[in-house]
């Protein structure tokens, strides 16, 4: 199956917002949100009130992923912005996951940990289970447009190995330098879902209708003989 494609609102153009999100809804499957509190890792692009400018705007699933320290403290203002999906840093949640695991579905959203590239599968083997997503970071969480980290493929194939064996439900997604260059290898390796940032959609074209018919073009000639 061919992987869902998630575009990263981050790299998107704001003052292009709605025609920005129809383009997307023709040609992606859902839309990613890096919500980050300038202390996590040291930058700052979006937060709640972005989810909740985009969210009448579109009806493509929104999935936050929370850079920010205490992840506790943005839940509920995630959920209530409209987020369907929320991802919590592995680094971050280390003695509370199974309880803010809990509260995310509580609140009635997907919930899904991020693992950053120097973090190994084993911090959050114990909790897999319960997760509808599992984000494979490809690059440092923070900054767009830094160059994939190939040694994620072999952290991608075990977390890919570990769901099939025990028959998990979460998706696996890639995060960080997805694009033509690394569409082929991240597919073969286990990847459900594909974040596009600047490379592989928003840094195509500065017309948004062109990098996404580009984008879809890029994704359709590395997957050639996958089904649909
Ligand atoms: C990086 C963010 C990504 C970002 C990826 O910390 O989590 O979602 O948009 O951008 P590219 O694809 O440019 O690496
Ligand atoms: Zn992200």
């Amino acid at each position: 199956m061919r992987p869902c494609l998630s575009a990263s609102l981050m790299c998107a153009d704001w003052l292009h917002l709605v025609p920005t999100l129809k383009a997307l809804e023709a040609s992606c499957g859902a839309l990613h949100a890096d919500i980050m509190d300038g202390h996590f890792c040291k930058s700052l692009y979006l937060s709640p009130w972005s989810i909740e400018t985009v969210r009448p705007a579109t009806k493509l699933p929104i999935e936050a992923h929370l850079m920010v320290e205490r992840p506790e403290d943005f839940l509920d203002a995630v959920a209530a912005a409209g987020a369907d999906c929320i991802s919590l840093h592995a680094e971050t949640i280390e003695r509370q996951a199974f309880r803010l695991v809990e509260r995310i579905h509580a609140l009635g959203c997907r919930a899904g940990v991020v693992i950053s590239p120097a973090t190994s599968l084993s911090a959050v083997e114990s909790y897999l289970d319960r997760l509808e997503m599992v984000t494979v970071m490809t690059v440092d969480a923070g900054f767009a447009g830094q160059p994939f980290l190939p040694e994620m493929l072999d952290k991608i194939r075990a977390l890919c190995a570990w769901k099939r064996e025990r028959g998990s439900r979460f998706i696996i997604q890639a995060d960080g330098g997805v694009n033509r260059k690394t569409y082929r290898a991240l597919y073969d390796a286990g990847v459900e879902s594909f974040v596009l940032g600047s490379s592989g959609l928003f840094g195509l074209d500065p017309d948004i209708h062109a990098a996404c018919r580009l984008m879809q073009t890029q994704v359709a000639a590395a997957l050639e003989e996958v089904g649909p």
